[in-house]
């Protein structure tokens, strides 16, 4: 479970103006978990918070009861996959292929199953054909597409996805629908950040509203 005791967060340029104050919430981590609020509630922030990477200037985020200034930054990294907002934030790699595989190869954990298993995922996103090309000349579904693609080479426990649907085709929205219908089978839950609302009621189990006034109050509308 992903745990948010009485989180107060500022940005260090609007320290007097708070983005998030004294929120506290409790995400399972074995459903879909849907997250919705107008633009500028906070909801890229919250999810930057959960995965360690922005502090709470007050209150604090725990994992599975152990708090998440004490887990170091790789290991959540592990644990959790996060598609960011903008998937060129996460591309880095020369080619499409290497997006995949970069991580392994620097860990020397590169092998015949990690292929395959990209290969798979290739396949899956619909960029097999594109594996040689800079993922930078990709266009943003791809891209989106792609930075999925990376997330889910780690198996992670848990998503966190940041308006993963913005940009996709049908086609593409129905792979990464059924993704997420596999992973709650295996009870491997996700965060769904999201302003899509059908496909936030299609795959939520749960659904929390972030409003920008009342940004303390985290209702489930669902
Ligand atoms: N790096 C930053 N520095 C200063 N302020 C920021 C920064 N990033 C976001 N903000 C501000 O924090 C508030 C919340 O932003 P956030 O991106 O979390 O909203 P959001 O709910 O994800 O919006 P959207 O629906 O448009 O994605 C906004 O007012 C935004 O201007
Ligand atoms: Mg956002």
């Amino acid at each position: 479970m992903i745990q948010l005791q009485k989180v107060t967060f500022a940005y260090p340029s609007q320290i007097q103006q708070p983005v998030l104050r004294r929120l506290s919430l409790n995400l399972r981590m074995d459903i879909c978990t849907g997250l919705t609020g107008s633009n500028g509630a906070g909801k890229t922030t919250l999810g930057l918070l959960m995965m360690g990477l922005l502090q709470p200037v007050d209150g604090q985020v725990l994992i599975n009861g152990k708090s998440i200034s004490d887990i170091p930054l790789h290991q959540i990294g592990r644990q959790i996959g996060y598609l960011f907002q903008n998937p060129r934030q996460q591309l880095f790699a020369d080619t499409v292929l290497d997006e995949l595989l970069f991580p392994f190869i620097l860990q020397q954990t590169d092998s015949a199953e990690i292929r395959k298993r990209a290969d798979k995922l290739l396949t899956l996103f619909q960029l097999a054909r594109r594996k040689n090309e800079n993922p930078l000349r990709l266009s943003t579904g791809e891209q989106k597409r792609l930075a999925l693609a990376a997330l889910m080479m780690n198996e992670p426990d848990f998503l966190i996805l940041d308006e993963p649907t913005n940009s996709l085709d049908l086609a593409s929205r129905r792979v990464l629908g059924d993704l997420m219908t596999e992973r709650i089978r295996m009870q491997k839950g996700l965060l769904l950040i999201s302003h899509d609302q059908p496909f936030v009621s299609q795959y939520c189990q749960s659904v929390l509203f972030l409003d920008d006034k009342k940004i303390q109050e985290v209702a489930c509308a669902t």
